[in-house]
């Protein structure tokens, strides 16, 4: 489905959040319109950094209703795809650039009932997931090196957005489009503009107060740059 008339979503990033206070997060999340939350898992291997697993996907999942979209920074994603599933992820995003095979990835995320992802990082061909469209739910693409909040956003990785929205467009596939890392209101417009769907942001929300105000920006930015998509 192309993005004109589409509801763009808004997933605040929990990495960036007060980890002391997860459930004050959520909630202002939720109170600011959120449409998801995004949940950064590390191992530590596939990202020179550790964040969490399955166990604080599930307190997240008690604490809400919204979907929640949990990324898959590790490297053996088909073996804790089950896991994650049962902690009550919505979608689970794996990397194509991980050691577990894609195809059996997807399969092995399917298997469990949830909607599957798959992401490349920004050095990464859009040739890589291609092949993988006609069975994904979401295409993330990575526009910023994964493994930290708060980076700057990585134009150069716009045409691999066009591209997924294209394909995807051609296909008949109404997947979404999404980018995470560095995401302001000045890059969301961008984002949308090349056809993104979905908005993954940590910084700015989570780094100043009130959220509510800065999801209405990022809204304002987001609808903006659809207006202007090509299309
Ligand atoms: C980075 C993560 C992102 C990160 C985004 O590896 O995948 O989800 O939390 O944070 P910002 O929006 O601050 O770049
Ligand atoms: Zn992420």
């Amino acid at each position: 489905m192309p993005t004109v008339g589409r509801r763009l979503l808004l997933a605040p990033s929990l990495l960036s959040a007060d980890f002391s206070d997860l459930a004050g997060a959520i909630r202002a999340a939720e109170a600011g319109g959120a449409d998801a939350l995004h949940l950064d898992v590390m191992d530590g291997h596939f990202v020179p950094n550790i964040t969490f697993g399955p166990a604080l996907v599930q307190a997240v999942r008690m604490r809400t209703r919204l979907p929640l979209d949990v990324h898959l920074m590790i490297e053996h994603p088909a073996q804790y795809a089950e896991a994650f599933a049962k902690a009550g992820g919505t979608t689970l995003v794996f990397h194509v650039e991980s050691s577990d095979d894609a195809d059996e990835t997807v399969r092995a995320i399917r298997a469990t009932g949830v909607r599957v992802g798959a992401a490349i990082r920004p050095d990464t061909a859009f040739d890589r997931v291609e092949p993988l469209l006609d069975r994904l739910d979401q295409v993330l693409v990575m526009s910023v090196r994964p493994g930290f909040s708060g980076q700057k956003f990585i134009p150069d990785v716009l045409p691999k957005v066009v591209a997924a929205r294209k394909a995807l467009d051609a296909s008949g596939s109404s997947a979404d489009v999404s980018v995470d890392g560095g995401i302001t209101t000045e890059t969301a417009t961008l984002a949308a503009e090349s056809g993104a769907t979905f908005f993954v942001c940590g910084n700015s929300v989570f780094n100043k107060d009130p959220v509510s105000d800065n999801l209405k920006s990022l809204r304002r930015a987001v609808d903006e740059g659809s207006r202007r998509a090509v299309r």
